[in-house]
């Protein structure tokens, strides 16, 4: 069995699809994958939540995952196993939904595959591969930070980046409900970013990268003032580039107004969740009040652990 965490983004979503630097956090909603060898070389898996059953050799909507199993088969060889595959992730809220399910696919297919041994590159590589058939143009991130866990900074085709936050902070998610596609998001982003004249589009990276790098600091200083700060920044930077939508700008808004230290969308907009940071005190009293008006409002300890296998 593999259990893979959900993430957040608190800064650079989007910028870092074009290069541009995001720091991320493992949250504690997870993605379960139960496999079991079986005889031959088919793999069937089962999804409760879409509730399907595909052999992955005749995928139809679990193709993302057949990519990632092609990927670790090609390493330890086509070993026949049955799948199964739950989720307490919200899909298509900017959570990571579908990079944790491939995490946890293959870290549990793979410990069938070798014989128990997890490879957290080969999962993480594996299920970036699955990234690509879901998102078309993704950056790596999502199944980077439910791989290794922790919180991290994360540049395209660079090392990520280990930040050790010298306290663990708390914050608040709220779900819009509105679920939208991460493909769609990023074509609309890259197109507005491909119109700006001039070196625009390289000064709006450069403008984020310095604001990463301070919510970088802030996390280290455990100043989460400043990360709020910057978090409010980072949503204006995704709202002027037509990633943001009204419902998002009005719970945002709404949490600044009832005294949090900053908020923004998180994970490709156009609907999905916005997070927050408070002080530990005013976090619960303003997901309670949330709760109450009728949004579907929770917190989050971060960082959590990528992911884990364990025998059953
Ligand atoms: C999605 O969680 C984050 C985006 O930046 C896309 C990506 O990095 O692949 C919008």
């Amino acid at each position: 069995m593999a259990r893979a965490p959900a993430k957040v983004i608190l800064v650079g979503e989007h910028w870092v699809v074009h290069g541009g630097r995001a720091v991320a956090a493992a949250i504690g909603l997870y993605a379960v994958a139960q496999c079991k060898a079986k005889p031959g070389d088919r793999v069937i898996v089962r999804s409760r939540e879409l509730g399907v059953e595909e052999e992955l050799d005749r995928c139809r909507d679990l193709c993302n995952l057949a990519a990632a199993w092609r990927h670790i088969a090609a390493r330890h060889g086509f070993r026949g196993a049955v799948c199964e595959l739950s989720s307490d992730i919200p899909p298509g809220a900017g959570l990571g939904s579908s990079a944790a399910v491939a995490a946890a696919f293959a870290a549990a297919y793979l410990c069938v595959a070798s014989g128990g041994v997890l490879d957290r590159e080969l999962v993480n590589r594996a299920a970036f591969e699955a990234e690509k058939i879901t998102h078309g143009n993704p950056s790596g991130i999502d199944n980077t930070v439910s791989v290794y866990g922790g919180i991290v900074v994360y540049r395209r085709g660079r090392e990520p980046r280990r930040v050790r936050a010298s306290t663990a902070g708390s914050l608040l998610v709220v779900n819009t409900g509105i679920e939208r596609s991460t493909r769609v998001a990023v074509e609309k982003f890259s197109a507005r970013l491909a119109s700006l004249p001039g070196s625009l589009a390289a000064e709006m990276i450069r403008l984020n990268d310095i604001a990463a790098g301070y919510a970088v600091r802030a996390l280290r200083e455990g100043d989460y003032g400043a990360l709020g700060r910057v978090m409010n920044l980072s949503h204006g930077l995704l709202q002027s580039m037509g990633v943001s939508l009204a419902e998002l700008d009005t719970i945002v808004e709404l949490l600044r107004d009832m005294g949090v230290y900053g908020a923004k969308l998180s994970g490709a907009g156009l609907g999905g969740v916005v997070i927050a940071v408070a002080e530990e005190n005013a976090a619960e009293r303003i997901a309670e009040e949330l709760r109450r008006r009728g949004y579907d409002a929770f917190r989050a300890v971060l960082p959590a652990p990528g992911v884990r296998v364990q025998t059953l």
